[in-house]
C-alpha cells in the first residue's frame, strides 16, 4: 500500500513535493519561525527571471487589518487571515526607465559590469520592453512572477 511521504523523513526535493499540499485550514496559533520566513523570502529574492529583471514585488503583509481587507476580496477564504504569515506577489503593470536604471545599478554592484556593458544592456532591455504592446507587458511580468512563486513552493522546510 502506498503511504504518504512524511516530511520529517524526506530526503529529496521529490519526497518533499510528494508531501506538499495546499493547506485549506490553518491553526492560527501555529507560527512559522522568523528564521524559516527569512529563508522563504530569500528563496523568492533569488528567483530567476528573463534578463534578471524580476518585474514584480513581493510584500509581507503583517497588518491584521490589511489581511482582513484582503480576505474580503479573496472569496472570504479563512486562509488569508489564519495562516501564520502572508506574502503578496504583485506583477508590475509597466517597466520604466527608472526600473531599468535601478536594476542595472544593482547588477553592476553585484556582477561588476563595466559602463560599456551596462549601456549595451540598457539598450537591449529598453528594446525588449518596448516590444510589448498594451497589457502584454503586464502578462510578461506576471509570467516572471510565477517563476518566483514556483520557487517558493519548492522550498524544503
Ligand atoms: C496560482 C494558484 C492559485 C491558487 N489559489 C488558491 C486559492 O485561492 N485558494 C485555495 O484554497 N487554493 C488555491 N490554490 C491551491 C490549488 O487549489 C492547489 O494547489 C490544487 O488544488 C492542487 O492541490 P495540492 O497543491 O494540494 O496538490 C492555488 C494554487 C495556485 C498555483
Amino acid at each position: 500500500m502506498e503511504t504518504k511521504t512524511d516530511i520529517n523523513t524526506a530526503t529529496s526535493v521529490i519526497d518533499a513535493l510528494n508531501w506538499r499540499y495546499a493547506t485549506k485550514k490553518f491553526d492560527p496559533k501555529s507560527k512559522v519561525t522568523a528564521e524559516d520566513m527569512d529563508t522563504l523570502m530569500e528563496a523568492i529574492r533569488l528567483a530567476a527571471s528573463s534578463m534578471g529583471l524580476q518585474p514584480y514585488r513581493f510584500l509581507r503583509i503583517t497588518d491584521s487589518k490589511v489581511r482582513k481587507q484582503l480576505r474580503e476580496v479573496s472569496f472570504d477564504q479563512p486562509q488569508i487571515t489564519d495562516a501564520s504569515d502572508m506574502i503578496v506577489f504583485a506583477a508590475k503593470t509597466d517597466y520604466t526607465d527608472a526600473d531599468i536604471d535601478d536594476f542595472l545599478e544593482e547588477s553592476q554592484k553585484q556582477r561588476g559590469f563595466d559602463d560599456n556593458q551596462i549601456a549595451q544592456r540598457k539598450k537591449s532591455i529598453q528594446k525588449h520592453v518596448a516590444g510589448f504592446k498594451g497589457e502584454d507587458l503586464l502578462r510578461w511580468n506576471a509570467r516572471q512572477m510565477y517563476i518566483a512563486i514556483g520557487q517558493l513552493l519548492t522550498q524544503l522546510p
